[in-house]
């Protein structure tokens, strides 16, 4: 017997199959960028991609590179002009043949590499990031160079270099751990001028000059979460607490949480509309500088990367709705 179905049905059908995006939710494809002395094909960055695929079948995962050989692109963590780092990963993404056929990335950032991921959604965002998780980054910048490895030659001569004077115009083009240098007036904990007027990277990014960039608010509003893990025993970052986008004093020790800043209260990069709407996270882990262990990425990896927290459909930004006939 010829089950007759009403015609409302029957269209709503045809509209189903016409969706030009899969009907399974599927997890948004996932970049990486590592950090500092790291390169794209480490192999820990590999396991940390495998891991993210375990939890998350059919997870596409891109680690970030300044150059295919791994050597230049961990060259390319000390050396370079942040800025022109950061173009190039917005037009290699822009137009990779899957990143950017996706409505939505989500983003990983480790160390340095959670700033500049910052730095793509701020400035470029194209595919947009939906939720972007960072481990030990340095949202308010560093107070002091880090140690190096032993025979770690390339690391040494960076630091040697940054050491010279870090406001020059030569160090704030070529040396990249510069770029988010951080310096402060002891008595008040307030930054200085020379970083104001010179930092390349940072006070750019965080829109500390007067002048401020009203897409950098409006893009970093418009991720569904931002969340910031900080090492509970880090002493690798100083002052550790930049991984929460807090100031510390270095004289004093004072610590002032974001929310209490003016860059929030302002809302000069759009952490407090962010904030607002649930999306700003902040958590604690155990341990040293990027000392991670395989619980809390699978964690991380259900909680904010999985198809159940987001589907494509679920990915599309305002004005990009599918609108069903
Ligand atoms: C603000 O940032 C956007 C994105 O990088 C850029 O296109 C624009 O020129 C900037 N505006 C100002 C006033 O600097
Ligand atoms: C870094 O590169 C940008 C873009 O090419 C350039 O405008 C800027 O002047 C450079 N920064 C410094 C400090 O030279
Ligand atoms: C730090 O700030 C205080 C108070 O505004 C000021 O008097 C002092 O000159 C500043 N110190 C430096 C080194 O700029």
């Amino acid at each position: 017997m010829l089950h007759l179905l009403p015609l409302t049905t029957l269209l709503l059908l045809a509209s189903a199959s016409l969706s030009p995006y899969p009907q399974e939710p599927g997890p948004l494809p996932l970049i990486i960028w590592h950090g500092l002395g790291d390169n794209y094909a480490a192999d820990g960055l590999a396991e940390v991609g495998e891991l993210a695929i375990e939890t998350n079948p059919g997870t596409f995962v891109y680690n970030i590179r300044l150059s295919e050989d791994a050597s230049s692109d961990r060259t390319a963590t000390f050396f370079g002009n942040v800025t022109t780092q950061i173009a190039r990963v917005c037009e290699d993404i822009a137009s990779h043949p899957i990143l950017s056929t996706a409505p939505a990335l989500n983003a990983l950032g480790f160390s340095q590499g959670g700033q500049f991921l910052r730095g793509y959604i701020e400035r470029c965002n194209n595919p947009p990031i939906r939720n972007l998780v960072t481990f030990g980054s340095q949202h308010n910048g560093i107070a002091k160079y880090q140690g190096c490895g032993a025979t770690d030659w390339l690391c040494k001569g960076a630091m040697a270099l940054l050491r010279m004077n870090t406001w020059s115009d030569y160090i704030q083009s070529h040396l990249v751990p510069a770029q988010y240098y951080r310096s402060t007036n002891a008595t008040t904990g307030e930054p200085t001028e020379e970083y104001l007027e010179h930092s390349n990277f940072l006070a750019d990014i965080n829109n500390e000059r007067a002048l401020k960039n009203k897409t950098y608010a409006k893009n970093l509003a418009k991720l569904d979460k931002l969340v910031m893990y900080l090492f509970e025993d880090d002493t690798t970052v100083i002052p550790k607490e930049t991984g929460w986008f807090a100031q510390t004093n270095i004289e004093t020790g004072e610590v002032t949480e974001l929310r209490d800043r003016t860059i929030y209260k302002e809302d000069w990069i759009g952490l407090k509309e962010l904030d607002k709407k649930g999306g700003l996270e902040f958590k604690a882990t155990e341990g040293g500088h990027m000392q991670l262990s395989d619980k809390v990425l699978v964690d991380v990896f259900k909680t904010y990367f999985s198809p159940a927290e987001e589907s494509w459909h679920g990915a599309l930004n305002e004005g990009q709705e599918i609108v069903e006939l």
